[in-house]
């Protein structure tokens, strides 16, 4: 590999210029290794932010963070595979019920997921409220869980693009989180290294998302779809609505009910529209589209392997789920319409109730979060439950209670509402 020099780098994008794909290799190499050093990498990452990347670019730089680690390779499996990725949003759960239902429709998934940082959700950070769940697996135990049970919900392991897991870090506490090129590269080196054949991307948009946007969402989308194409992955997107928090319940444990839930065949029709959006999806991109996912729903099959995959991971699926040890119920102030229902404002709740982190090495809360009664189009009465709040500790109500304070809007009795679509476009 040809031998840059970290400044070099940096001021060629700092002044708006192209950066050569030796430059990449060698910055995104010299970096995992500790060459080059945080405060310059700082410094790239902010002239990307601020000067962005043409298309070779991006596409170099996500080969050089797969190159950075190893790539897994389920070419060996009986069944396609195919995994999806959420931008991340508020109540977010859907990963949950989505892999066992496509396992249950014949195509593996391979799902390597994170804990949460912030106002949104981890997926890990779920499972682990079920007694015994273990997210760590090694590569012979996912690949022997895909073939045995169809669907893996697993960490990804420190091999795995080591290059994104630092520069993410880093962006995280240098204010080049938003960078479209640097989010693209981030999410697909993970997806393209981890070797799925098809792959959805949920791209979130509104409040409680990092997009707010649809016209920078179908920017991200697009990017990422052409990205997972030039990598041989069949990929397509789908832009949807996180301005309103999906289902009725935003937090650990409390988002595992609601899965299981919608795996029994109920659950919020907003979860359930979009689990069978997604699956379809990976469906048809596995080339395995003849069958109904709702049929699987239906007849219990995606429960089965829901209960097959916790308990290959040494969960127990039938054991109660940890419960907050405090609650404080919010009543609606006023009868009418509840008009809005700000993702956001509920996001942080959840995440000051205890359900998220602030810092990567927190624990979090299993049995923290919000439940809401209501969702935009319900009539509300005066007085009567509008939000749960729960946590173990109920010195965090307060500020809990200051975000939710504006994060919802009553109308007067017999006030219209006009819902939004959920799926707001697809991007292929
Ligand atoms: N999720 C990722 O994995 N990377 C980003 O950059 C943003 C969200």
């Amino acid at each position: 590999m040809t031998q840059h020099d970290a400044v070099e780098v940096i001021i060629a994008k700092r002044d708006g210029g192209e950066l050569s794909d030796g430059q990449i290799d060698w910055v995104i190499d010299a970096y995992t290794k500790g060459v080059v050093a945080d405060e310059q990498m700082a410094s790239l990452a902010m002239a990307i932010l601020l000067n962005g990347m043409n298309r070779r670019e991006i596409a170099r730089w996500t080969e050089a963070m797969i190159a950075s680690g190893e790539r897994m390779d389920f070419s060996g499996l009986s069944r396609p595979t195919a995994d999806k990725h959420s931008t991340g949003g508020v109540g977010d759960k859907i990963t949950l019920p989505l892999a066992p239902l496509v396992a249950a429709c014949g195509v593996a998934v391979p799902q390597l997921s994170g804990r949460g940082l912030g106002h949104t959700g981890g997926t890990l950070d779920k499972l682990e409220s079920i007694p015994g769940w273990r997210a760590a697996l090694s590569n012979t135990e996912m690949f022997d869980q895909l073939e045995s049970v169809g669907a893996v919900i697993c960490a990804a392991g420190d091999q795995l693009a080591p290059a994104d897991k630092k520069l993410y870090a880093l962006r995280d506490v240098t204010g080049t989180v938003e960078a479209i090129p640097l989010i693209a590269s981030s999410i697909m080196s993970k997806k393209i290294a981890e070797g799925t054949g098809a792959l959805v991307l949920d791209v979130k948009v509104g409040t409680g998302a990092f997009m707010k946007d649809v016209a920078r969402a179908r920017e991200l989308a697009e990017t990422m779809v052409a990205l997972g194409k030039d990598a041989g992955v069949h990929t397509v997107a789908l832009l949807t609505d996180m301005s309103t928090p999906l289902g009725l319940a935003a937090g650990n444990a409390v988002e595992v009910a609601e899965s299981v839930e919608v795996l029994s065949g109920g659950g919020p029709a907003d979860v359930v529209e979009l689990t069978l959006a997604l699956a379809r999806e990976m469906l048809a991109g596995a080339g395995r589209d003849a069958v109904d996912p709702a049929d699987r729903l239906a007849d219990g099959s995606a429960m089965d392997v829901w209960k097959a995959m916790i308990r290959a991971q040494d969960g127990d699926p039938d054991a109660a789920l940890p419960v907050a040890r405090e609650s404080h119920v919010v009543t609606a102030p006023s009868t009418g319409v509840l008009t809005r229902l700000d993702a956001m404002a509920v996001g942080l709740a959840a995440w000051r109730l205890g359900a998220g982190r602030a810092r990567k090495e927190d624990p979090v809360q299993a049995g923290a979060g919000v439940v809401w009664h209501a969702r935009p189009g319900d009539q509300v009465r005066e007085g009567e439950p509008l939000f749960t709040l729960l946590s173990d500790d109920e010195t965090r109500f307060t500020r809990a209670l200051a975000s939710l304070q504006g994060g919802y809007d009553i109308g007067a009795p017999g006030t219209t509402y006009e819902p939004g679509a959920l799926v707001i476009d697809r991007v292929s």
